[in-house]
């Protein structure tokens, strides 16, 4: 049988990928720092993450590969050892990496680090499939404290318009792209199903959780301070995030694409299913199949 190894495999979109291998029979292989709190399904091969571990990359078939380094050093080697080891990998990039532009010619760090992944890897002689997901649905937990506290999320760029994506419709895109023909060489722009300002998605929460909820606009130096001043948001990414918000708000709104629809035969989910879905995390009902962190499990459809 093939076995698909799945980088990142308990984060936001890489847990996702392995519930969907493991749903569909495949045998998984996990890559995680700390294996023993994995929580992974029963069946799954957790390997600490390094690949250097004997057997981690013997028998893969493919590989899903996300980047959570803040650098792209390690990357050569690690897509070496897959390049020798395995046939096929799909990359999830990120941090708004403009596609064809060179890597030094991206708009900010975290752009670079992904492009430069990018370029290894069509270099590397793998079939490769790149996805380029909009915003994560996901990112709106940032305000979960805030929702908790109050009916008021403050925050800057309010009017900045979004295609929020599940983070469940990517990995069913990924899980196509890693067992099926007809996806080397191709790149996914994946969004979901609306555009959505950020205030706009602070109301389809409320309405999710039956609390009308309003957005306060914040300078960005406030924003700054206030994320700064947050112990769950990570220390060094408040300028990259506002930076990003200051790029997205300059440029042209964000077209919808249908490639989850393409890819996947089931149309992308809209916020108002993921919210409430995720309710518990915003201090909303807690729905009878979920975990109450959270996490739920999804409909088998697509993917
Ligand atoms: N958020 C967005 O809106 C968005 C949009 C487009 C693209 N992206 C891209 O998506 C990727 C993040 O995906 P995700 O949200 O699914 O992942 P995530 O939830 O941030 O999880 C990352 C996983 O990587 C593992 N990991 C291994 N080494 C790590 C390290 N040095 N630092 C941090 N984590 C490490 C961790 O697993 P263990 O702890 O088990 O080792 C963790 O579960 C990034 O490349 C980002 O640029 C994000």
């Amino acid at each position: 049988m093939s076995t698909y190894l799945v980088f990142g495999a308990t984060g936001n979109v890489g847990r996702r990928v392995v519930e969907r291998l493991t749903w569909a029979g495949a045998a998984v292989r996990a890559t995680s720092r700390t294996p023993e709190s994995a929580g992974l399904p029963a069946g799954v091969e957790v390997i600490a993450s390094g690949l250097t571990a004997p057997g981690a990359l013997d028998g893969v078939e493919a590989a899903f590969l996300m980047w959570p380094f803040h650098s792209a050093e390690p990357a050569r080697p690690l897509i070496d050892a897959l390049a020798r080891a395995t046939r096929r990998v799909v990359f999830m990039t990120g941090g708004g990496a403009l596609p064809g532009v060179a890597p030094q010619d991206q708009p900010n760090p975290v752009a670079r680090w992904h492009a430069t992944v990018e370029r290894l890897i069509e270099r590397s002689g793998l079939e490769w499939t790149v996805l380029s997901p909009s915003t994560f649905m996901a990112n709106t937990l940032w305000w979960s404290g805030q929702i908790r506290a109050g009916d008021t999320v403050r925050g800057a760029y309010g009017s900045l318009v979004m295609t929020p994506i599940h983070e469940d419709d990517i990995a069913a895109v990924a899980v196509r792209a890693l067992t099926g023909p007809g996806h080397a060489g191709r790149r996914y722009t994946l969004t979901g199903p609306d555009r959505l300002t950020q205030a706009e998605q602070v109301r389809v929460i409320g309405e999710a959780i039956g609390r009308p909820l309003r957005w306060r606009e914040l300078t960005r130096e406030e924003e700054r301070e206030r994320l700064s001043a947050d112990p769950a948001f990570p220390d060094d990414f408040a300028d990259d995030l506002l930076d990003g918000y200051a790029t997205m708000a300059a440029a042209p709104p964000p077209a919808l694409t249908s490639s989850v629809r393409d890819l996947t035969g089931a149309p992308a989910t809209p916020l108002s299913v993921w919210a409430a879905e995720h309710a518990a995390g915003f201090g909303g009902p807690v729905r009878a199949e979920g975990d109450g962190a959270g996490r739920v499990r999804r409909r088998r459809t697509a993917g």
